[in-house]
């Protein structure tokens, strides 16, 4: 339990570290650290094994559809029309983070109607899609996404 938990919590902090490493391909960036690794958590459990099934891919778990509308970010000059342009980036967590950024500036809305747009809607998006966000998610995903958001809430990431 200790032990998973540390685990978690440096999955987390790889995805975290990414918003500092990363202020080049930034434009508006919505989501902060602690929500994309939130969304990583829930969605994978941060799985930063490189991973394809069922058409999904990567830690963030992202559909080459939504790779495309994320505006088809690639590794290395690679060339967005390549086979394996979309794998190699949402398998690499700054590439999917960004790819997710990318995606809530186009599709970023009040999903659950309490006036905010806030992580909470990130990760329905995320999961739902940006045209059915007001769907359901899987108890699993929110409970998940709750706990991490709450242990998380308190670090203010802007003084680390
Ligand atoms: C991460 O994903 C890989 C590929 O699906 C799987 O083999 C591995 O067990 C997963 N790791 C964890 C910690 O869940």
């Amino acid at each position: 339990m200790t032990i998973n938990k540390l685990c978690c919590t440096l999955a987390i902090g790889v995805i975290m570290c990414l918003g500092f490493a990363d202020l080049i391909q930034a434009q508006d960036k919505l989501l902060d650290e602690v929500c994309l690794g939130c969304i990583c958590e829930a969605i994978s459990g941060c799985n930063q094994t490189s991973y394809c099934a069922d058409g999904v891919c990567g830690p963030f778990r992202i559909t080459w559809a939504y790779w495309a509308d994320g505006g088809k970010l690639i590794l290395n000059n690679e060339s967005p029309q390549s086979e394996e342009a979309f794998a190699n980036c949402v398998n690499d967590p700054h590439c999917a983070a960004n790819t997710v950024q990318n995606y809530m500036n186009k599709f970023g809305q009040d999903c659950n109607g309490d006036g905010i747009v806030d992580c909470y809607d990130y990760a329905s998006i995320h999961k739902l899609g940006g045209f059915g966000c007001k769907g359901e998610l899987t108890q699993q995903y929110k409970t998940s996404l709750d706990e991490c958001i709450k242990a998380h809430s308190n670090i203010d990431v802007r003084i680390l």
